[in-house]
C-alpha cells in the first residue's frame, strides 16, 4: 500500500477508536453502548455514511492542543431506518466527556442543514457533559447555533432526542426544542442545574437521578415522552416511531399495505362501556377495537394519564389520537393534560397527521391549584391547538361531553370535520345533578319532600340533555351510531377527507397562549 493511501488509513482507524481502550471500557462497564455501537443499531444495517470523521478542535486552551481526537467527541452522518433516509448525530461521551466545542457543534449543525435541506428527520443521540469549559463563550456560541436550527427545522423534518448519558445546563433546550425526547433508565438525566447548585441556592438535597432521571422527567415534568430500560430499547423505540411519521412536512407518513383487524372487536366494543354512567374504564380498550390489530403506539403515557395520546393505524393510514381517559381522574382535563395534549395536536397537524378524538369528558379539573396555576391559560393551549389545525379530524363522543371541556375537546364548532356520538353520549352544559341545583333550586325549595323533587329534577334534566339526541338535531353531531360501527365510520370519513385542503388566514404566525 502506497505511504498515501496508509496515511488514510492510519486516519480513519483513529476516528474509529474514540477516547481510547480504557474510556470504551469504562463506558462499558455503566451499561451504555459507544456512540458508533449506537448507531450502527440505530440505522439498518450498513447504511450509515459518515461525515466529518476527520474534524478535530482548533483550540489550545488548558492542555486542549494535547488532546486532539479524530471526530471530536460527535459522530454525524446519514444513514436509513427501514429504508428512509435519516440524518444522526451520536455524542462520544469517551472524547472529553462528549463536550460540545465549536467543531463538535458545527458538526451537528451541518447535519441538521442538510436535513432540512433534503426534508428528513434528525435524530440526536445525546451523551454529554456539555460546553466545552476549556473553550469558554465560542462552545456557548455552537449551542445558539443549534437550537437555532431546532427551532427553525421545527415542523419541517420531524426532530428525535435520545438522552443516553447526562444533559445539563442550557444544553438541555436543543432536546426540548425537538418533537420527541428519549431517556434511558438508570445512565440518562436531564436538569437545568445539577445537584450542587440546587443544594446551594435551594438547600434541598437532591440526587441526578431524582432531579432529572428518565422516571421523573416521565411522570413529573413530562420533558421526556418515551423511556427505555437499555439503550438498545431505546433505540429499537425510535426506529418504531418512526415507521408512524413522515419524512417532512410534505409528505405523509408510510402506508403499510399489510394490516390486522380482528373482527371479534366489533363484538367486544358494543358492549365496553360500564354498565353504570359513573364507573371508570379504561380508553385504551376501546381504542384497540377501533385501530389496526396492535398499532397503537402510546406517547408520554406516565404524564398526565387522564389524556390518553399516541399514533395508531387505520388500515394502515397513520392516525394521531386524544382520548380522555376516564380510569384516571375521571378523565377531566386539567393544566398538565391540557398542555400534554395541545403539543400532540400541534405536532400531528405540522407533520399532515390526520386527529381521532374519543372523548369522555366530564369537564375541566376545579380548584386552586388549578386556577391559580394557569389552567385558563393551559385549557386555552388545547383549544387553541385543534382549532388551529388543518389536518382532518374526526370527534367520537363515546359518553360524556361537557361544558368547556366538549368545547375544547375537538368539537364540530371547533372546526371537527366529522363527528360522531355513541348512543350512550351524554352532551350537555353539566352534569344533571348540578344543572337541576340551579336551574329547578326554586321549585326544589319549596317541595314538600325535597329529596324526591330534586331526584324528578335531575332525572327530567338528564332524560332531556343526557344523549347524544339534542345534539344531533342541531346538527352539533353529525350521526349517532352503535360502537361496532365506529371503525367503518372512521374508515371512510378520512378516507373522504384524505384531499382535506385548508388554509388558515394569511399571517407571519398566531399568539398560541404559550
Ligand atoms: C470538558 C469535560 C466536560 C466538559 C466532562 N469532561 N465534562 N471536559 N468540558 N463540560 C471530561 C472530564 O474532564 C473527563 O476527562 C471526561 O470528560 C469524563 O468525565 P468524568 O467526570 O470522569 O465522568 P463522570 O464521572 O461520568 O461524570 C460525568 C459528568 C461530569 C457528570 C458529566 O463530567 C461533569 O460534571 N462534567 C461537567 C459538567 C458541566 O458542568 N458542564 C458544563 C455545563 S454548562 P478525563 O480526561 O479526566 O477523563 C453548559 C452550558 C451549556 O453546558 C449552555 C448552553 C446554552
Amino acid at each position: 500500500m502506497s505511504e498515501i493511501n496508509k496515511r488514510l488509513l492510519k486516519n480513519r482507524n483513529l476516528s474509529l477508536q474514540g477516547g481510547g481502550e480504557e474510556r470504551v471500557k469504562k463506558h462499558h462497564a455503566q451499561g451504555k453502548l459507544t456512540a458508533r455501537e449506537r448507531i450502527t443499531l440505530l440505522l439498518d444495517e450498513n447504511s450509515f455514511h459518515e461525515i466529518g470523521a476527520l474534524v478535530e478542535h482548533r483550540s489550545n486552551s488548558f492542555g486542549l492542543d494535547q488532546q486532539r481526537f479524530a471526530g471530536d467527541g460527535v459522530i454525524t452522518g446519514f444513514g436509513k431506518i427501514h429504508g428512509r433516509l435519516m440524518y444522526v448525530y451520536a455524542q462520544d461521551f469517551t472524547v472529553l466527556g462528549g463536550s460540545l466545542s465549536e467543531t463538535h457543534a458545527a458538526k451537528i449543525c451541518r447535519i441538521m442543514d442538510l436535513a432540512l435541506k433534503n426534508g428528513a428527520p434528525i435524530i440526536g443521540l445525546n451523551d454529554s457533559g456539555g460546553a466545552r469549559i476549556q473553550e469558554g463563550v465560542v462552545s456557548l456560541s455552537g449551542y445558539s447555533e443549534i437550537f437555532f436550527r431546532n427551532t427553525r427545522a421545527s415542523g419541517v423534518v420531524p426532530q428525535l432526542s435520545l438522552i443516553m448519558g447526562p444533559c445539563a445546563g442550557g444544553a438541555v433546550y436543543s432536546p426540548a426544542l425537538t418533537d420527541f425526547v428519549f431517556m434511558v433508565e438508570d445512565t440518562s438525566y436531564m436538569f437545568v442545574t445539577g445537584p450542587n447548585v440546587v443544594k446551594t441556592v435551594t438547600h434541598e438535597e437532591v440526587s441526578s437521578e431524582d432531579l432529572g432521571g428518565a422516571k421523573t422527567h416521565a411522570e413529573r415534568s413530562g420533558v421526556n415522552h418515551f423511556v427505555a430500560g437499555n439503550d438498545v430499547e431505546c433505540l429499537k423505540k425510535a426506529r418504531a416511531l418512526l415507521t408512524y411519521l413522515p419524512q417532512n412536512a410534505y409528505e405523509n407518513a408510510p402506508k403499510p399495505s399489510v394490516f390486522e383487524f380482528s373482527a371479534e372487536k366489533l363484538d367486544r366494543i358494543e358492549n365496553i362501556l360500564p354498565s353504570n354512567n359513573g364507573l371508570p374504564y379504561d380508553c385504551r380498550r376501546v381504542l384497540d377495537c377501533l385501530v389496526d390489530d396492535g398499532s397503537f403506539f402510546e406517547v408520554q403515557e406516565d404524564y398526565a394519564k387522564n389524556i390518553v395520546i399516541g399514533f395508531a393505524r387505520l388500515e394502515g393510514r397513520t392516525v394521531g389520537i386524544i382520548a380522555n381517559q376516564p380510569a384516571e381522574l375521571a378523565g377531566v382535563l386539567d393544566i398538565n393534560a391540557s398542555r400534554k395534549g395541545a403539543r400532540f395536536v400541534r405536532f400531528c397537524d405540522s407533520f399532515n397527521i390526520p386527529l381521532l378524538i374519543v372523548e369522555d369528558v366530564p369537564g375541566f379539573l376545579p380548584g386552586t391549584d388549578q386556577e391559580w396555576n394557569g389552567i385558563i391559560t393551559h385549557g386555552a393551549k388545547l383549544l387553541y391547538a385543534f382549532a388551529e389545525a388543518t389536518v382532518p379530524r374526526i370527534t367520537v363522543i363515546t359518553r360524556k361531553a361537557y361544558g368547556g371541556a366538549y368545547c375544547v375537546m375537538n368539537s364540530k364548532s371547533l372546526g371537527a370535520d366529522l363527528s360522531f356520538a355513541w348512543p350512550t353520549a351524554e352532551i350537555a352544559v353539566m352534569g344533571a345533578k348540578g344543572a337541576a341545583e340551579i336551574i329547578f333550586r326554586k321549585e326544589i325549595v319549596d317541595a314538600s319532600d325535597l329529596e324526591l323533587k330534586w331526584r324528578e329534577k335531575e332525572a327530567e334534566y338528564a332524560d332531556t340533555f343526557a344523549n347524544p339526541y339534542r345534539a344531533a338535531e342541531r346538527g352539533i353531531v353529525d350521526d349517532v351510531i352503535f360502537p361496532r360501527e365506529t371503525r367503518e365510520k372512521l374508515l371512510h370519513g378520512f378516507s373522504m377527507l384524505e384531499k382535506k385542503a385548508e388554509n388558515l388566514p394569511l399571517k407571519k404566525h398566531g399568539n398560541i397562549p404559550l
